[in-house]
């Protein structure tokens, strides 16, 4: 088991529980964790716990991978990055566009399921930010019927399932109306490819990318990128004050 978490408290928690490593997700990210930048929470997770960290949040390069070993992390994870391949399935009109969007094209809202999320700022989240409770309302209903339906569950199962999410998270019974947004928003933008209806989740990492190679070369690429770095980084330590 490997929780993502956002706060070095939270480690310590997750730890002992026993879980077997765990992941820092930097606000640079998908926002759900926190707006700690991945700079100043994955040092302090690796000082809180003894079990292996794994840094994520804003990480795309060797640069990055070899910065995070630096910190004491373990490995790097990716969301953005590995988005943004030929290997993805995500539309590729939808990736296009995503490559068009600059270093400050996300938002964290918390509009689509009164949960954070950072997202690409398309026109249709900015309307999702500037509408009101009562005009979400039809929307969110739709797509709660939508969830149901492709998820195949009851009104009975969805209902005790958020219950239990609702006692878990301690969610306020508007973010449990809104919980089905978030699957329906997804789903439409990343996987429909309707931009107008849908969502793009994106860590700000966006801003830095600027193509689609296969997942094999990044991964090459960004551990041939590390290594180097590290052995230059050896031979040349030296502290600014
Ligand atoms: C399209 C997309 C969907 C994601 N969905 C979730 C999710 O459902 N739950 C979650 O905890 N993190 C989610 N994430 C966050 C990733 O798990 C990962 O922590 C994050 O992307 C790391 O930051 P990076 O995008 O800068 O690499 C998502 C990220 C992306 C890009």
């Amino acid at each position: 088991m490997i929780p993502s978490v956002g706060a070095a408290r939270h480690a310590e928690k997750v730890a002992a529980w026993g879980a077997d490593a765990v992941m820092i997700q930097g606000g640079e990210g998908g926002g759900h964790t926190g707006s700690i930048p991945t700079t100043l929470l994955l040092p302090t997770v690796v000082d809180a716990v003894d079990i292996p960290v794994i840094a994520a949040g804003g990480f795309f390069d060797g640069r990055g991978l070899a910065a995070a070993l630096a910190y004491g992390a373990v490995g790097i994870g990716m969301g953005t990055r590995f988005l943004l391949t030929s290997d993805s399935s995500v539309p590729e009109d939808i990736k296009q566009r995503y490559l068009s969007f600059g270093l400050d094209g996300t938002v964290v809202t918390a509009k689509a399921d009164g949960m954070p999320h950072r997202l690409l700022r398309t026109e249709f989240v900015n309307s999702l930010e500037e509408a009101g409770r009562l005009r979400q309302l039809l929307p969110t209903l739709r797509r709660s019927l939508q969830f149901k339906e492709l998820s195949g569950q009851s009104w009975r199962e969805m209902a005790r399932d958020g219950l239990s999410m609702k006692r878990g998270t301690g969610r306020s019974w508007n973010q449990m109306m809104l919980a089905a947004n978030t699957p329906m928003l997804l789903k439409a933008g990343l996987v429909d490819g309707d931009t107008s209806a849908g969502m793009l989740a994106s860590g700000q990492a966006v801003g830095v990318i600027n193509e689609l190679p296969s997942c094999e070369a990044l991964v090459d690429r960004i551990v041939d990128e590390a290594v180097l770095r590290l052995k230059a980084a050896a031979g040349t330590v030296g502290v600014c004050v």
